[in-house]
């Protein structure tokens, strides 16, 4: 039997407008409140959003985390659309440092914006490096120097260091 990853728990200010604004910005039926949860379905699995305080009792802290999705190029533009009409910011990165702005790594698109709770969403339309070196602009956390020229190279090199500063940066204690 295959597994799957059948849901994980979101903790959240307000457990039903955090739930509610993700399914809103990436076009999904709305929550289902069952018990302390309002449950996202995403595709096999579900985020089971839940008050902080009924998660980690009255003196827990929300701990941002990084959840990413992936999408078709149609189902971007819709969520780009949202996000641009409900005027949030969003970056290229998950350093959040390249503002208003979207990737193009592996060939497609990717961009950065954060919940109601400071969670990192990102929205992507080609899994990581699954455009391989060889893509207009390979994603970051590839570093190979495999048949490069010199100036390549050093492209390589930035693109390394860009992917360790990533790999930082989708840590949830940076
Ligand atoms: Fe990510």
């Amino acid at each position: 039997m295959a597994v799957r990853l059948n849901h994980t728990i979101v903790a959240a200010h307000d457990h039903e407008a955090s739930s509610k604004f993700l399914a809103e910005i990436l076009g999904l039926p709305p929550p289902l409140l069952l018990g302390p949860f309002a449950i996202v379905t995403v595709g096999d699995t579900s985020l089971d959003y839940m008050n902080v305080k009924e998660y980690r009792g009255d003196d827990g802290e929300i701990v941002s985390q990084h959840y990413a999705f992936l999408v078709t190029e149609a189902e971007f533009d819709e969520i780009f659309a949202r996000i641009r009409e409900r005027h949030l910011p969003y970056w290229a990165d998950p350093r959040l440092s390249q503002r208003d702005q979207i990737n193009e790594w592996d060939g497609g698109r990717g961009i950065y914006f954060q919940d109601p709770n400071g969670h990192i969403l990102e929205a992507i339309t080609r899994p990581y490096g699954s455009g391989g070196t060889t893509a207009a602009r390979p994603h970051p956390l590839l570093a190979s120097t495999e048949n490069r020229t010199p100036e390549t190279r050093r492209h390589d090199q930035t693109v390394r260091d860009e992917g360790a500063h990533l790999a930082t940066a989708e840590r949830p204690d940076r």
